[in-house]
């Protein structure tokens, strides 16, 4: 496998309810790599750019509406096979179909709303750390050899 990074977002809801520490800790827990991390407001533009590819989909207002509401953790996380390790972490997109355990299965009510975006593959993962992070603004750093992941 080989060391990825994925674009991660705690959406508005997660703040309001005070809960991006518990969701924090289960990507820090799994042994990933949090390499860029700030809270932000997103506007109406970047918030379609982000989403573009779902542009002609009728929940779009819906979901650029609720992610510019209020503030985000937007974050680059780093790993082995990064990418698709946090899309298991969080669950599947429909809140139905999100298990227990997973962080949309144990946060979210409705997919709406379903608490957390993870890029979904390498190409929109770059695409998408491009759209938040200037390179310098991540910070690669190492870990220790002492075997504690
Ligand atoms: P995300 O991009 O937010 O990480 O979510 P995802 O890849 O798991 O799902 P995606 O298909 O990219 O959908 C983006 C967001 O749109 C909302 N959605 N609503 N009402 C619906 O049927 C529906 N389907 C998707 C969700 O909030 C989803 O996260
Ligand atoms: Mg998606």
């Amino acid at each position: 496998m080989a060391i990825e990074r994925t674009y991660v977002m705690l959406k508005p809801g997660v703040m309001q309810r005070r809960i991006a520490g518990e969701i924090l800790s289960r990507i820090e827990a799994k042994g990933l790599k949090i390499v860029a991390a700030k809270l932000m407001n997103i506007g109406r533009a970047l918030a379609e750019t982000h989403y573009a590819e779902h542009r002609e989909r009728p929940f779009f207002g819906e979901l650029t509406s609720y992610i510019t509401s209020g503030p985000v953790f937007a974050m680059v996380i780093e790993g082995d096979d990064a990418i698709a390790t946090v899309r298991r972490l969080c669950g599947a997109t429909k809140v139905q179909d999100a298990l227990p355990g997973t962080i949309r299965g144990d946060f979210a009510m409705h997919t709406g709303m379903n608490i957390i975006h993870a890029s979904d593959a390498a190409a929109s993962a770059e695409r998408e750390i491009a759209l938040y992070f200037k390179p310098e603004d991540i910070i690669s750093w190492k870990d220790g050899n002492d075997g504690w992941i």
